[in-house]
């Protein structure tokens, strides 16, 4: 029954493969686009210390358990999960939550590729003489006009899905490395740019204030429930990607140390794209709640204003294309190994059989932003329940299950082998998964369902 340790097929590549893959897949769209605009759906401050704080009582011990089971287990998730239950005597049951993971990973993607679309079709606006309009009403129209039409939207996201499953189908590490080494010193450099033309536009303090201001009147229930459940998706967890690199990662590499540069990288990157966005929102007079198309309706009005915008504006899309690539190609790669791994597919063949439901799910998702915006369910249309369903619900309870069975089912010696820490360090990260992470989902979860108010 214990079948732990199989030689993995794939290890990355140097020293940094792995950090470097499990950074690209953290920072992307999550960053620059949803966190901004969900902080200013929930009112900021409030809502930005409570994702600060699941980060770290609840994304960072769990992230550490998410790798010790990849790499413990060697395999998909569904299969490291399974091998890792079994080494300590336990049925395949558990293996659920590899199957729910992948599950959620295949369905954030068939949002996200609709998003990164919009960062590649604002590259080429970018390229092709930049944007023609100068005030909030003009950017909010070009970005309307751009969801309009079923075809070229849904030819941008046809782009994104063909991309990540062509790099999938290559195998994932090679290229990876080099790309996320360019490409998020020259985000930060970008960030940077902004938040310099930020800081001399007028709307720098207030944009400082309603970041980090603690409020505790914008703190909703459902404010808690989003800001526990972009801390999982911020950093790639119970969505396979995270547990699926960590099958890759060689004895010897130190977990801990990764997660935290992970962890403080991505938050670093989402602070950042804050403190660069919302100074033109202010600056301009914009509603911080705008919704999805914050981004897009307040970047370019200062690519517009600053010297050599244009340039700025190009950079800026190409590496936020990239930085979507390099996280769309994780979301998928669970199911890839799944298929590979126990299914006897090629990597070819699984990557393109995948692609083409995939593209079809997405096709519908990106339908959301135009004829099919009505097709709703509760107030939701497509695209918004495979955010909601995943962000919300489905990632929370797989970190859950992921905290729990760490803390309690299984051998603790996994664990200590896996993470290395020294006595002190093992006793406080089983501390947070066995009490403070899982009781921090579970109270939010309370919360959420209208059982009990905080
Ligand atoms: N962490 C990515 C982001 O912030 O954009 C999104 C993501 C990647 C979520 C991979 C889930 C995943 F498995
Ligand atoms: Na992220």
């Amino acid at each position: 029954m214990t079948t732990t340790n199989t030689p993995p097929k794939t290890l990355w590549l140097g020293r940094w493969g792995f950090v470097l893959a499990a950074t690209g897949s953290a920072v992307g769209l999550g960053n620059i686009w949803k966190f901004p605009y969900i902080t200013g759906e929930f009112g900021g401050g409030a809502f930005v210390l409570v994702y600060l704080a699941c980060i770290l009582a609840v994304g960072v011990p769990i992230m550490m358990a998410e790798i010790s089971f990849g790499r413990r287990g060697r395999g998909s998730p569904i299969d490291a999960i399974r091998r890792v239950v079994h080494e300590s005597g336990h049925g395949s049951f558990w293996s659920i939550f590899g199957w729910m993971a992948m599950l959620c990973g295949f369905m954030i993607l068939s949002f996200y590729v609709v998003v990164a679309g919009w960062s590649f079709s604002y590259l080429w606006k970018m390229l092709s003489g930049g944007l023609a309009g100068n005030s909030v009403d003009d950017m909010a129209a070009i970005f309307a006009a751009n969801n309009a039409n079923p075809f070229t939207l849904g030819a941008w996201s046809t782009l994104v899905t063909v991309l990540t499953m062509f790099i999938v189908g290559k195998g994932v590490q090679a290229g990876i490395e080099k790309s996320v080494s360019w490409m998020m010193p020259g985000m930060v450099i970008m960030l940077g740019v902004l938040i310099g033309y930020g800081a001399f536009s007028g709307g720098f303090a207030d944009a400082w204030s309603f970041l980090f201001s603690f409020n505790t009147e914008g703190l909703t229930s459902e404010g808690l429930l989003a800001a526990l459940g972009h801390a999982f998706f911020t950093l790639s967890l119970a969505s396979g990607a995270i547990l699926t690199y960590g099958s890759y990662l060689p004895e010897g590499h130190s977990i801990a140390r990764t997660t935290f540069s992970v962890a403080i990288a991505d938050t670093v990157v989402a602070l950042m794209a804050g403190l660069a966005i919302f100074p033109i929102i202010f600056a301009n007079g914009m509603n911080p709640g705008e919704g999805p198309g914050l981004i897009f309706m307040s970047l370019p009005l200062a690519f517009q204003a600053m010297p050599f915008g244009t340039l700025f504006g190009i950079l800026f899309f190409l590496m936020l294309s990239m930085a979507a690539l390099t996280s769309s190609i994780s979301m998928i790669e669970a199911t890839v190994a799944w298929l590979t791994g126990s299914k006897g597919m090629t990597r070819k063949q699984a990557s393109w059989g995948v692609g083409i439901v995939l593209w079809l799910v997405s096709t519908l998702a990106m339908l959301s932003f135009n004829i099919g915006a009505d097709w709703s369910l509760a107030g939701r249309n497509f695209f918004g329940w495979l955010d909601y369903l995943t962000s919300r619900w489905m990632m929370p309870l797989g970190g859950l299950g992921m905290a729990l069975m760490a803390g309690f089912l299984l051998r603790n010696e996994i664990f200590r082998e896996e993470l290395g820490l020294t006595r002190t360090q093992h006793t406080l990260w089983l501390f947070m998964v066995r009490y403070v992470s899982p009781l921090g989902i579970v109270l939010i979860f309370i919360d959420a369902l209208g059982l009990a108010t905080l």
